[in-house]
């Protein structure tokens, strides 16, 4: 048996799990997502649900892995060993799965859009052109196979070496190199004509646009940006020591999450308003609205580089742990099973990806429900397998698990008090679960 591997350093597991959780999430669904569902109220559903459902969930699973110190599947068999409830473990595996699969598209735009700019072919664009541009090179199947191809292929030398280490050293570097290019971005983009009229949109809650669909979109971000409910957190804190203060970790996870979702909505929607975009263009919205922003800074093509690096690598950090918690599962710490199952598993994640990465091209027309095969994956799993997730984990956390042995955990590395602790669990057992419930119903159509 190998010895269970801990993280060097706090700050290191801060990282990690800050990594996942800061990605694609909070940079580009967000501004699409909120776009698509009126602005300033999607914004403000979103906090509400970040705070009273999102950060208890995320301590509920730094509690499990904790505990039980073992990967997404065996957490729950070591803490409630002959039951069902390692179920959730695999749910978390087959979300992980399909989540990555049209994750890697995305990541495959943001290596198109470097290789554009270092070629040079983005510099004689007019504004209104990058939109056009973008739409028709992302359409082209051996650009998007292609680039979603060496997305996954970076992933999985990543999971497959077990580098992880190596990449919480460049975190350190790039967390605030983000914060930096996207601090230059907002200034730029809030002193542009009309720059008003995005703020407003932003921040200014217009209730009328609240619908069922509203709510739920805005629950599924918050599940999302947080990589809740699919056991990655479960697995990352199961190789924490003692000592970490648990609370403190998940509030400064969420407050940097719910950061970069503002510097993303302050970057984006002053320039869709300024440059008379559509802000409800849904996927391709960032990818539109970033080049002009940077057409209009001077050495605009450099910090352009320099931000699709940095977003290059946080999508990067949240997809090895999406690998890297089913590949945990399979490979059970032996490193040369490891390397195996990362790469079979990765090249599955890319076959099933695939018709993902043709749907803004060859089969755009195909529409299941109503939605693009892309829009139905990404729906599937925000929508629907990750709050379902939340939801068994929040009844696992708060109905299976012993409140007396929670408490003892939480309060290693941590002085909570005993009143908050109460106004956790309680959130995690009664609200957590009533509110996904009543979320997922409302979308049903039950309460009409
Ligand atoms: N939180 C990640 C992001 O915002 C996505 C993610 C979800 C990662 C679930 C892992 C698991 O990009």
């Amino acid at each position: 048996m190998n010895q269970r591997e801990h993280f060097a350093t706090k700050i290191g597991f801060i990282l990690a799990a800050a990594g996942s959780a800061i990605g694609l999430g909070a940079i580009w669904k967000f501004p699409y997502t909120a776009g698509q569902n009126g602005g300033g109220a999607f914004l403000l559903i979103f906090l509400l649900f970040t705070i009273i459902l999102a950060l208890p969930l995320l301590l509920g699973e730094f509690s499990i892995g904790r505990t039980a110190q073992q990967d997404a599947v065996r957490s729950f068999k070591k803490i409630a060993p002959n039951s069902g409830w390692y179920w959730i473990g695999i749910l978390g595996m087959v979300t992980c799965f399909i989540l990555l699969s049209f994750y890697s598209v995305i990541g495959g735009w943001i290596i198109t859009y470097l290789v554009k700019v270092a070629d040079g072919s983005l510099l004689h664009l007019g504004a209104a052109e990058y939109a056009e541009a973008f739409g028709k090179t992302i359409s082209n199947p051996y650009i998007s196979v292609g680039s979603q191809f060496v997305f996954l292929f970076i992933t999985i030398i990543v999971v497959a070496k077990g580098i992880q280490k190596g990449i919480e050293k460049t975190s350190s570097i790039m967390m605030p190199a983000l914060a930096i290019l996207f601090i230059i971005l907002i200034i730029r983009a809030v002193t542009l004509d009309n720059a008003i009229a995005g703020m407003k949109f932003l921040f200014v809650p217009d209730f009328s646009k609240i619908t069922s669909k509203t709510i739920l979109n805005a629950m599924g971000q918050s599940f999302f940006t947080l990589s809740l409910g699919v056991s990655v957190m479960i697995t990352y804190s199961s190789y924490l020591p003692k000592n970490v203060n648990l609370p403190k970790s998940a509030s400064s996870i969420v407050g940097m999450n719910i950061l970069v979702v503002i510097f993303a909505g302050l970057a984006i929607f002053p320039a869709v308003f300024s440059f008379g975009m559509q802000p409800d263009a849904g996927p391709v919205l960032l990818f539109n609205v970033l080049p002009t922003i940077f057409s209009q800074l001077p050495f605009g093509m450099i910090f352009f580089a320099a931000f699709l690096l940095v977003f290059l690598f946080a999508a990067l950090t949240s997809a090895f742990s999406m690998l890297e918690i089913i590949v945990a599962v399979i490979s059970k710490g032996d490193s040369h099973k490891r390397r195996k199952w990362s790469w079979i598993i990765g090249m599955a994640i890319f076959i099933v990806g695939i018709p993902s990465a043709l749907s803004y091209g060859v089969l755009a027309d195909i529409t299941i429900f109503g939605k693009s095969i892309f829009d139905l994956a990404d729906f599937t799993v925000s929508n629907v397998l990750m709050p379902f997730g939340a939801l068994l984990i929040a009844l696992f956390v708060s109905w299976k698990m012993k409140k007396t042995a929670l408490y003892e955990e939480i309060k290693q590395g941590s002085n909570m008090r005993k009143g908050v602790f109460h106004t956790w669990f309680f959130l995690i057992r009664y609200v957590a679960p009533i509110l996904i419930v009543a979320v997922m119903l409302d979308v049903l159509g039950v309460w009409k």
